[in-house]
């Protein structure tokens, strides 16, 4: 069994980006910027943008953190939104989900410039992914993506089960791993809350991917011998032994499925890392195709 090691590959991968942008910026080129939008005070959500913030550090970027109270209205924030799609010096930016109930995340997620929505939440971006042609992937997926490359996983032929049909993980996840490419070419089984003999159709997985959101969900009978395991699940649960009182579960119980496995990606340090640093990717892109 081989841990996938998100936390070393994503490492890797910011080093990369850290050492373009420091030769922009030996030429005097602009260096990427972005822009993030939080709401409230949620712990999760703050933490995510923390680490999002501190990898723009390391990679050499511009970041400017946008913080709003939960009260803010809506219209409020489609201002803010237009701003940032205006403003020239900005060349991502996102917007932390959950948004409060008040607010209309799909409103917010269309009054984004599709060429600033490094999230690639925005219906242009995943209509144009779904058709193969050049856009942002979310985060998660293309983090995931980029796993599978960075340690020479061959997916072509293989069946894949994916447990979560979230519009920014599991929906995109299954239609770029049945696309003709690579990673991709798996025949795709995207199931969920109403899917029926769950625990039949993973045991057909050659590549399993927990997508739910329900802390160690994933238990050793419901993997094959052999299969690739990819965690997506970031749920913190209470743990009295941690200082902070608490920790970060996956979807998968990784004591008794890692050692099933030929490859599982740990939580932390899997899946999470990957993501972050599919955000700086997709920010250096941004930047790069307004051909600056
Ligand atoms: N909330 C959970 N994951 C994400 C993400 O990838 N992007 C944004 N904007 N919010 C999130």
């Amino acid at each position: 069994m081989e841990i996938l090691n998100g936390k070393e590959t994503a490492k890797t991968i910011k080093e990369e980006i850290a050492l373009m942008v420091k030769k922009r910026k030996s030429e005097g080129k602009k260096i990427p910027h972005l822009a993030a939008i939080l709401i409230g005070s949620d712990g999760g959500s703050m933490t995510y943008i923390n680490n999002k913030l501190k990898s723009c550090e390391e990679c050499g970027f511009e970041s400017t953190l946008m913080r709003y109270d939960d009260s803010i209205s809506e219209e409020t924030l489609l201002n803010k939104i237009n701003s940032l799609n205006e403003d020239k010096s900005i060349d991502g930016f996102i917007v932390q989900l959950p948004l409060p109930p008040h607010i209309d995340e799909m409103k917010i997620t269309l009054a984004i410039d599709p060429m600033k929505d490094v999230d690639g939440f925005h219906p242009m971006n995943l209509g144009k992914m779904a058709l193969n042609l050049p856009c942002f992937i979310s985060a998660t997926p293309s983090g995931i993506i980029e796993l599978l490359i960075r340690n020479n996983i061959k997916t072509a032929g293989k069946k894949c089960v994916i447990i979560g049909r979230s519009n920014i993980v599991g929906m995109p996840l299954s239609i770029l791993l049945s696309q003709n490419a690579n990673p991709g070419n798996c025949t795709v089984t995207l199931a969920h809350s109403q899917t029926q003999n769950l625990k039949e159709i993973c045991l057909t997985a050659d590549i399993l991917i927990a997508a739910i959101g329900q802390p160690e969900f994933v238990t050793a009978e419901m993997v094959k011998d052999g299969a690739i395991v990819i965690d997506v699940g970031t749920t913190r649960i209470d743990d009295a032994s941690k200082v902070n009182g608490w920790r970060l579960a996956g979807d998968v119980k990784f004591d008794e499925v890692a050692p099933k496995c030929s490859y599982i990606s740990p939580v932390p340090g899997g899946v999470g890392p990957m993501t972050v640093a599919s955000l700086m990717m997709n920010t250096l892109k941004a930047m790069e195709l307004k051909g600056k």
